[in-house]
């Protein structure tokens, strides 16, 4: 079964093709970022302008990287996300899709990201998944599929949304994290002692705003010339710290859970990765790190949801329209 999967919520139009083996067939996508530069931020209409002119030319890319005469599934991510960029998807998808006669699914973005380690290692519900991305920062028990159990969340900003404003502040280019962990390799993770908000016992949401007004002021009375690598180092270590702090946390509160895996654009950060990587396994527990260019924004998740959603007997409902909030527990 072959599936054609379409993400537009944000500002990276993407498509691919994925087929029920798990296997990656063609996956295309075009950041955006240039278009939105000279803003300082994702600006919605110009996203869907652009994701209405980008979709036709890297679909034919997705075809031709595919080599294939036809495909048996149609997704597109539904929500959540900008509502221009989502409906600009979803009607390109439907179009595609009633044309063809073919199956059709809208699928949770969220779903998307937390459905990855599925694709990339084959991994049996249930597990533990940290959804750490732009938009969200999320625990989340992944019992089976369109079983998601939230087990919490943010009360402020998401840790992705916290590289980009220390990014921001210290003048470095959207987005944020990978700027900051490459200055981070340059720098003294143990220089700046930062706060690690709401990490108490039995706790597992999560606060960013204090680290984030901690960074702020330092940055105030600091030189950002000499001293911006150490305090990105210094920054990076300390949200790792509160990963791990939660992470731990959540599977002491969850014994009969073995398997643990990071997902969302933020999984892509190396330093995180490794070290997450090694505090669970010296813990006995096994923890899934998807490749990195599937952790931020694609559409091989997106056509894998659907996929997997087939693959359990699942349809889509006609009731699911883009709409710009969909949280997981909705699913
Ligand atoms: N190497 C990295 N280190 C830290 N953060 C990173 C890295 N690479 C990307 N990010 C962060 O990941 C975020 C983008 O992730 P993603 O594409 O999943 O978010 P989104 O789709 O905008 O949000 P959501 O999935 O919640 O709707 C940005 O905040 C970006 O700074
Ligand atoms: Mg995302």
């Amino acid at each position: 079964m072959l599936t054609l999967g379409i993400e537009t919520s944000c500002d990276d139009t993407c498509v691919a093709i994925v087929d029920s083996d798990r296997n990656i067939i063609s996956n295309c996508r075009y950041s955006q970022i240039r278009e939105h530069k000279s803003f300082g931020g994702v600006v919605p209409e110009i996203a869907a302008r652009s994701h209405l002119e980008l979709l036709p030319i890297i679909f034919k890319q997705a075809l031709q990287d595919a080599n294939i005469n036809d495909i048996d599934i149609v997704a597109a991510t539904a929500g959540p996300g900008l509502i221009g960029g989502l409906i600009t998807g979803f009607i390109f998808a439907k179009t595609i899709s009633d044309c063809l006669g073919k199956v059709f699914y809208g699928v949770n973005h969220l779903e998307g990201h937390i459905l990855t380690p599925r694709l990339t290692h084959c991994i049996e519900f249930p597990y533990l998944a940290l959804l750490a991305s732009g938009g969200h920062l999320q625990i989340v028990l992944v019992q089976n599929i369109a079983n998601y159990h939230v087990l919490s969340s943010t009360i402020d900003d998401s840790a992705g949304e916290s590289f980009d404003k220390v990014a921001k502040m210290l003048d470095l280019d959207y987005p944020g994290g990978p700027q900051v962990e490459k200055l981070a390799k340059l720098g003294d993770e143990l220089r700046f002692k930062m706060p690690m908000p709401m990490c108490t016992k039995d706790e597992l949401n999560f606060s960013f705003s204090g680290l984030k007004t901690f960074v702020r002021t330092l940055i105030s009375k600091s030189d950002p010339a000499l001293d911006a690598n150490d305090i990105c180092a210094s920054f990076q270590k300390t949200v790792c710290d509160i990963f791990e702090y939660k992470i731990l946390q959540a599977m002491a509160q969850n014994r009969e859970m073995k398997r643990f895996a990071l997902v969302g654009g933020v999984a892509a950060n190396s330093y995180i990765r490794h070290r997450l990587q090694n505090t669970l396994q010296n813990k006995g527990i096994e923890c899934i790190l998807p490749n990195i260019q599937l952790c931020t924004d694609n559409a091989a998740m997106i056509a894998w949801a659907a996929c997997d959603r087939y693959a359990h007997g699942l349809t889509h409902s006609n009731n699911t329209q883009p709409i710009a909030r969909w949280p997981l527990h909705e699913v």
